[in-house]
């Protein structure tokens, strides 16, 4: 069998590295991959991204799967385009990846099914906006609607931090149909709850928890991600059971009965309170990154059979009798991003210290794995290429060995200019 990952990221490498494990996967090619990909014994990489080229080579290759992993391709309409030449591909319909690629439509949808989430407001002129925040309770937070890969959120202390948010979201220098969404800030904790579906039923994924900020106890700005941890402790079986009731359940209903069923992973970004009632801060219709990179490194059981059977799901069992194999150690990952990252990163600079990345394709039992995003291959040598460059991912028997671990192999890695949290993982360790 063979497989293709669409995605040039973390997230797609450690897709791409497990679907390479499945029993019968004989080929995974990744399009268009970073070095990390190009360098990994059983995965090949294709420079292709024009969609309707990629579903031509999926066909002349013969592909039995395709897997998505950015939310720009889903909503360009991936699935459409392939599912149109008869294709099996595992992720949301164009029209279904709404759900993420316009907040304006997900936080409707979560009012009219009564999802819990926080109260908002949706602006598109800014002299209302600019109303709406100096009456409003603080902090408040200002988003941009559409993709903006995890950055274009403002959690603002101040009034003039949220007006400078909604002047520079809508402002005169703003493009034209641009649109804000203003909501109420949520108090808690923040965790990662991802799931399968097949567009009837739904299987969870193990917890995990990102680290968004770019700087050491939550500071800076919010970037893509800079580390993660799986599984989350905050979720506990209690909190796991009521997001399942309250969100994710309700989510797919609310989407079949408004004729965009949703199959592909399905991410609720969730706010836990202290009394543990989950509020939903965002949805995403992919896997998250760096989340991805830990919670695929614990994975057991054969991720290619099981994206296989959700993208074709009259022919299998339902996801939710399926019981997924996880390896009970911690898994956490802690991302080196390039100088500059997340404004202006700055690519380019060789990067020394990578461990050799064959020998551990085919062994369960490696405990470190260095995901690769932003890399690109010069000259044979590995270089930096995009914001978030690693992902050194690392398997422990508690969080405080698995960040021990992972910090150990970052160490030994370097490029000029690398930024990286020294805390990931600090929260669970604290308890
Ligand atoms: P989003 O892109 O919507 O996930 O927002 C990015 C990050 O901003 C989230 O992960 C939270 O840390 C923060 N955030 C977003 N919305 C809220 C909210 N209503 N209350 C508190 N924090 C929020
Ligand atoms: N790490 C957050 C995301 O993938 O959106």
């Amino acid at each position: 069998m063979k497989a293709l990952v669409i995605g040039a990221g973390g997230r797609e490498h450690a897709l791409a590295w497990k679907l390479a494990q499945g029993e019968r996967v004989q080929a995974v090619f990744v399009a268009p991959g970073n070095a990390g990909t190009a360098l990994e014994p059983r995965l090949k990489n294709v420079a292709i991204t024009d969609l309707a080229e990629l579903a031509q080579f999926a066909l002349d290759e013969k592909i039995d799967l395709t897997v998505v992993g950015p939310e720009a391709a889903l909503a360009a309409g991936a699935v459409d385009i392939f599912r149109e030449r008869g294709l099996r591909i595992f992720g949301p319909t164009k029209a279904a990846a709404e759900l993420e690629s316009s907040k304006a439509f997900a936080k409707a949808f979560m009012k009219r099914h009564a999802i819990p989430t926080a109260a908002y407001q949706v602006f598109d002129d800014a002299g209302a906006a600019h109303r709406h925040v100096d009456a409003a309770a603080l902090p408040i937070v200002v988003k941009a609607d559409g993709l903006a890969a995890g950055k274009g959120v403002v959690v603002a202390a101040t009034r003039e931090e949220a007006h400078a948010a909604v002047e520079a979201m809508l402002g005169a220098g703003a493009p034209a149909g641009s649109r804000v969404v203003v909501e109420e800030f949520l108090d808690g904790e923040e965790a990662s709850f991802i799931v399968v579906c097949d567009g009837r039923s739904v299987l969870a994924l193990a917890t995990s928890q990102d680290h968004k900020r770019l700087g050491d106890d939550d500071r800076g700005p919010n970037t893509g991600g800079m580390g993660a941890y799986s599984p989350a402790p905050v979720v506990t079986p209690n909190v796991h059971a009521r997001v399942m009731h309250e969100i994710v359940l309700p989510t797919l209903a609310g989407m079949a009965a408004e004729g965009r069923p949703f199959s592909g992973f399905l991410y609720a970004g969730l706010m836990i309170d202290a009394n543990g009632a989950p509020k939903t801060v965002e949805f995403n219709c992919r896997l998250g990154d760096p989340e991805a990179q830990p919670i695929l490194m614990r994975l057991k059981s054969d991720l290619f059979e099981l994206l296989l059977q959700a993208a074709a799901p009259h022919d299998g069992q339902r996801l939710d009798e399926v019981e997924l194999q996880w390896d009970r150690r911690v898994a956490l990952g802690v991302v080196m991003a390039a100088a500059g990252y997340p404004a202006a990163p700055r690519g380019g600079d060789a990067i020394i210290g990578l461990p050799a990345a064959d020998a551990d394709i085919d062994s369960r039992d490696e405990t470190v794995k260095v995901f690769h995003a932003g890399t690109a291959l010069r000259g044979g040598a590995v270089v930096s290429a995009g914001g978030r460059v690693l992902c050194v991912t690392a398997l422990g028997d508690s969080t405080r060995l698995a960040q021990q671990r992972a910090y150990e192999v970052v160490r030994t890695i370097s490029f000029a200019g690398a930024q990286w949290r020294s805390d990931i993982g600090q929260r669970a360790i604290r308890g």
